[in-house]
């Protein structure tokens, strides 16, 4: 059956990058994002200074994702943009600039809920990549967030557990900041742990009970773990580096991978997907597919760009609101908080 065109701008700025892109019946056709370097020195994202990078990135980025998709705005279907969950000043940038596009262009406004857009990164069409079939598991692990998700539909999510402190990626994020590495540090601890012995040092793994997660603790624990052995070795980050990043690294991944283990003996679903930023974790990619090998699992793992923070998971999820014909109005304001 031909398929009416639909060209979906998705526009993303619920942290520290600010995102646009064009996907037309599901499929990119551009993905353009613009990181915001201005955090590194502070080990960690300043709102502040987000929103004004936000404000002077988001004309630019959305002008090179029109140009690179090759079309012209008149040609949009809808404006989709991130309401929530993220920074108030962030969101306010990127759902001011889609209700003024979308209302300049008389067309469709779509709100997203970013946690549901990672989800939904997997449905993006790629040639040759299967989408995962409902219900699955879905580990949703990024600098804010830490859920276990089952999702029956695209938009019937239900969390089955998620964390009470810090995030997974905000747990690697603290641990780089305390071994003197810039933000966000989760892609350095992969990079430096690669040639490193993940069982040279032991971490306390916190007990929680179900499929709730803690990752304070670890970061405590950490800390002290750094200061005793500087007092004993002044040179101990520089000279253990490699391993002291790939034992930490092997803690968060394991924790991880034991609650979906739980996840799916519980619920007895075998599909398992991962999402968000640190599911570009080489550690965590590599055990999951293990799994994959040695059990009945089905895995599904999103293209890297679209593990990260991407306007594509956006315009994905405003592509199927745009089937169910579920529109925003002008009066909707960002959710910081947005739960599901
Ligand atoms: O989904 P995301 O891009 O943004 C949020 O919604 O938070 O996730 C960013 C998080 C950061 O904490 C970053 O350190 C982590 O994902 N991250 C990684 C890796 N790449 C990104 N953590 C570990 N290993 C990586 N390779
Ligand atoms: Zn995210």
């Amino acid at each position: 059956m031909h398929k009416p065109p639909i060209l979906i701008l998705g526009i993303e700025s619920s942290c520290d990058d600010t995102g646009s892109s064009i996907v037309y019946n599901g499929k990119v056709l551009s993905n353009i994002i613009a990181n915001q370097s201005v955090h590194e020195a502070f080990g960690g994202v300043v709102p502040e200074l987000a929103s004004r990078a936000h404000q002077q990135n988001i004309v630019p980025v959305v002008s090179e994702s029109l140009k690179k998709a090759g079309i012209d705005k008149k040609e949009l279907s809808a404006v989709a943009f991130t309401r929530g969950p993220g920074l108030l000043g962030s969101l306010l940038v990127g759902s001011s600039f889609a209700k003024s596009f979308a209302l300049a262009l008389e067309i469709p406004l779509i709100e997203v809920n970013h946690m549901q857009a990672h989800v939904l990164a997997h449905f993006i069409e790629e040639d040759g990549q299967k989408k995962p079939e409902f219900p699955f598991l879905c580990l949703t692990v990024s600098g804010g967030h830490t859920q276990i998700l089952k999702v029956s539909d695209y938009f019937k999510m239900e969390i089955l557990g998620e964390t009470s402190d810090d995030a997974a990626g905000e747990a690697f994020d603290k641990v780089a900041k305390i071994l003197g590495l810039p933000y966000p540090g989760g892609p350095l601890i992969d990079k430096y742990g690669a040639t490193g012995n993940p069982f040279k040092y032991n971490f306390p793994k916190a007990n929680v009970p179900e499929l709730n997660f803690s990752f304070s603790g670890l970061k405590t624990a950490f800390m002290y773990f750094i200061r005793d052995e500087i007092k004993k070795e002044p040179d101990f980050i520089q000279n253990n580096l490699a391993d002291i990043c790939a034992s930490i690294q092997r803690v968060i991944v394991d924790t991880l991978m034991s609650k979906m283990e739980k996840a799916v003996e519980t619920t007895r679903i075998k599909t398992v997907c991962l999402a968000g930023g640190v599911s570009a974790n080489s550690a965590l990619r590599k055990a999951i597919l293990r799994k994959q090998e040695s059990s009945e699992w089905k895995v599904f793992i999103p293209k890297f760009e679209y593990c990260t923070d991407n306007a594509a998971m956006i315009a994905i999820a405003g592509y199927y609101k745009y089937l169910n014909k579920d529109f925003a109005d002008q009066s909707i304001t960002p959710m910081p908080r947005y739960l599901f």
